[in-house]
């Protein structure tokens, strides 16, 4: 048994109740129902309130402080407000009445694997961090940050290795903005997916000289059209294994792929500016993800950029529309950011003092593992005199 498997302890008073849960956890993956004898810590006990409910809140409330379980879903024949009033100040994630819909219990098992295996991943230091910029509409600077980010990222002291992706189809710019030449792009590896390894892909990814490994995306449909999102969540998977962040540029488009990207993102930066069009299709955008129901709220970020203290819609403004709070405001810099363009640098190569600049860094910094304190500096003088 893999110790990924998720342990579940199921205390019900009906047999038939409890042959039912059996076959729906069997009928998913990954999942263990433990003996009735077993010790071991569970993930999640199911647990039946029956008459005396006062007792077994209290029993529940006992194992999960005592972390004996870690979760609980609760079944009851009694739907009334102050059982359901006790259920949720214990603390339990679902409440179930009777007679079960299997359903609605299958979904609630698999929103706790999805979860268990978030944090999981999350507590792995081999895995890398994948973080998305999203635009929620053409030419407002998604590109500018996805590449700031990463070349920022690469420049931190704790962080080892930085990719990259450009999932732009056919109009991806990376290579310009950083004035690269690569010899490959994302389309070679769909078509030899088989043969993805670690050697294979180094080879195809172009090294920018901030350290950044970059993967361009095809510049025509030939034969990358088919790449199915399934690909590409592997590929990018494979890439959390070799890298400490990976980079995405997913341009503005909600396709297959974008959608399997930003359900594997552990952070999604989502580009809008103060104008009504880009906040109304945040507004969408955030509403589709909600729908959808597979990324957490709190892993999306809203971005302001070209952001002017005196615009005509206030941040408050903003975020009373889109039902949301902005997390970041990017300043508005034409300038620096055509240039930083047009000389194929990222802005730090091009004005590493100016506003917007520094503004990009400590973006990135809300991100980056947090540096080592430096010994101060009379101790470093007292330490090269011994
Ligand atoms: N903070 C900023 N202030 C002013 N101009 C900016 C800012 N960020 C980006 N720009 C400008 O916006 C333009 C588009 O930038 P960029 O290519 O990064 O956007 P994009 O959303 O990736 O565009 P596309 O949809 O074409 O991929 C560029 O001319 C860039 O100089
Ligand atoms: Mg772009």
């Amino acid at each position: 048994m893999s110790n990924n498997t998720i342990q579940i302890k199921i205390e019900v008073k009906k047999s038939g109740l409890k042959r039912k849960l059996d076959e729906i956890i069997r009928s998913i993956e990954g999942m263990h129902v433990q003996m009735s004898h077993d010790t071991r810590r569970a993930d999640l006990l199911i647990f039946e309130l029956g008459n005396d409910t006062e007792n077994e809140f209290q029993h529940i409330r006992s194992l999960l402080n005592s972390d004996v379980v870690a979760e609980v879903f609760l079944i009851s024949e009694n739907s009334d407000p102050a059982v359901l009033m006790q259920a949720i100040k214990t603390g339990a994630k679902e409440f179930f009445t009777l007679p079960l819909k299997e359903e609605e219990v299958k979904q609630a098992l698999k929103e706790l694997k999805k979860k268990i295996k978030r944090a999981n991943r999350r507590n792995s230091p081999e895995i890398g961090q994948i973080i998305t910029v999203v635009g929620s509409k053409g030419g407002i600077g998604t590109t500018t940050v996805a590449i700031n980010l990463a070349v920022n990222l690469a420049e931190k002291q704790n962080v080892k290795s930085v990719a990259l992706i450009d999932m732009n189809m056919m109009f991806g710019e990376i290579p310009l903005f950083l004035e690269i030449k690569p010899g490959y792009d994302w389309g070679e590896i769909v078509k030899n997916i088989s043969r993805l390894d670690s050697t294979f892909l180094m080879n195809i990814l172009t090294k920018h000289s901030s350290g950044v490994h970059i993967l361009p995306s095809p510049g025509s449909l030939n034969g990358s059209a088919s790449a199915a999102p399934e690909m590409m969540g592997h590929l990018t998977g494979f890439m959390q294994k070799l890298f400490d962040f990976v980079i995405i540029d997913a341009g503005q488009s909600a396709n297959e792929i974008t959608l399997k990207i930003l359900e594997m993102s552990d952070n999604v930066l989502l580009m809008s500016l103060l104008s009504l069009p880009c906040l109304s299709n945040t507004n969408k955008l955030l509403q589709s993800i909600s729908d959808l129901g597979f990324l957490p709220e709190e892993r999306i970020k809203i971005i302001i950029n070209r952001y002017l203290t005196k615009s005509e819609i206030s941040l408050q403004d903003a975020e009373e529309g889109i039902h949301k709070k902005i997390f970041w405001t990017i300043p508005n810099d034409y300038g620096t950011t055509m240039s930083a363009i047009n000389n194929g640098k990222p802005l730090s190569g091009i004005a590493p003092k100016a506003q917007i600049t520094k503004n990009l860094n400590n973006l990135t910094d809300t991100f980056a593992p947090k540096e080592e304190k430096q010994p101060t500096k009379w101790w470093k003088i007292l330490s090269n005199r011994s």
